[in-house]
């Protein structure tokens, strides 16, 4: 079999995370799939590009990185002649997430395929506001469009749909969407102030240094966006998701909610009523008999209404970047294996 070169676009949390998984699953895929896979390229914003189309050293790559030391023979290239120059036959973009209008990544995703290149992508941005062209390309180009860790990590929401649910419809969906906000809301609940719990959600690095595309229900919107565009076919932007955060939630509410036996959850939904898509977050009071009771932490969960089964819900416990990795590494072998 030959090997195929791979190449990062973005080199941060998740990039690195994919790194370290590759590395540590590199003979069980070989083994399991007959793959042998090489990096010829890694490109990050501030320490440049690493191009080497005899392979790079991901170990190596990987110090540097945490050294904070530009990358050896340091290139800046557009990123379509970065892309050529590595003759990646797969790409993995990771780069920061832009909610408003996808860019610059749907710009470089549309380069790697016109190139003839598979686009494996963690970024929701693009689903959101071009995933029918970049589909639409992929298929012209023979190539494929994955973004498996776009929603809910590296759980497998995009390929239930795609592999194993032929011809069920997805007529509906509700879940816990955002890690960020489910942490603060339970620590909320031992007292803590929601300033306090922002805090320590930054500080164990799931926040943001600005928490607010959280903390008003922006992520979530993207993502129910994200999930009605692709898995109920109905193009929609986060701007049509009707959508109210977890500001409004006073302490007291939240002492009130408790002492009743349930608790609050920044909860997501889309359905279809009367032929109209309705998609909303909000924030909402849920008792121990909902499936989202348990939901704590960082975990998160969904349950989507088919016409052939009424409810199927997936959980992910406690994610971390590698679990994001993982998403991305499905994505690799199913695209290989095809
Ligand atoms: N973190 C998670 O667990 C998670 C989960 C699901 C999805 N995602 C998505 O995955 C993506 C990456 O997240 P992350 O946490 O890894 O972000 P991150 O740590 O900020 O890493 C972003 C990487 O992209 C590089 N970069 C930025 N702009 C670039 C450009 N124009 N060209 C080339 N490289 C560029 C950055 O380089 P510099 O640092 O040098 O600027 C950095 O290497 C985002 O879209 C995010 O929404 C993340």
């Amino acid at each position: 079999m030959p090997t195929h070169p791979i190449a990062f676009l973005g080199f941060g949390n998740v990039g690195r995370a994919l790194a370290r998984l590759l590395l540590r699953k590199q003979e069980d895929i070989d083994r399991e799939f007959d793959l042998q896979f090489c990096v010829t390229g890694i490109a990050t914003g501030r320490l440049g590009q690493w191009i080497d189309p005899q392979g790079i050293d991901l170990d190596r790559a990987l110090t540097h990185l945490e050294a904070d030391q530009p990358f050896p023979g340091r290139c800046d290239l557009p990123i379509p002649d970065f892309f050529a120059a590595s003759q990646a036959q797969v790409i993995f973009e990771s780069i920061p997430v832009n909610y408003e209008t996808g860019q610059p990544a749907v710009g470089y995703l549309r380069a790697a395929l016109e190139q003839g290149r598979h686009a494996i992508s963690a970024n929701k941005g693009p689903v959101v506001h071009a995933y029918r062209e970049l589909t639409e390309l992929a298929r012209s180009r023979g190539v494929q469009y994955l973004f498996e860790s776009a929603v809910m990590d590296g759980a497998p929401i995009f390929s239930l749909a795609r592999e194993t649910l032929p011809g069920a419809k997805i007529e509906g969906l509700r879940g816990i969407l955002n890690s960020t906000t489910n942490l603060i809301l339970e620590r909320m609940e031992t007292g803590e102030t929601l300033e306090d719990a922002v805090s320590y959600a930054q500080a164990i690095g799931i926040a943001e240094s600005d928490p607010m595309g959280d903390l008003d229900g922006w992520d979530s919107a993207v993502k129910v966006a994200a999930l009605c565009t692709v898995l109920m076919r109905v193009p929609l932007k986060p701007q049509q998701v009707q959508r109210r955060g977890i500001l409004g939630i006073t302490p007291a509410e939240i002492e009130q909610t408790r002492q009743l036996g349930q608790r609050w959850k920044l909860v997501c939904s889309a359905r279809v009523e009367q032929g109209v898509l309705k998609a909303r977050v909000a924030p909402e009071m849920v008792g121990a008999d909902s499936p989202f009771y348990n939901v704590s932490g960082t975990s998160s969960i969904v349950t989507f209404e088919t016409d052939v089964l009424p409810a199927l819900s997936i959980v992910e416990g406690n994610p971390t970047p590698e679990t994001t990795a993982y998403g991305m590494l499905a994505d690799f072998i199913h695209t290989l294996r095809k």
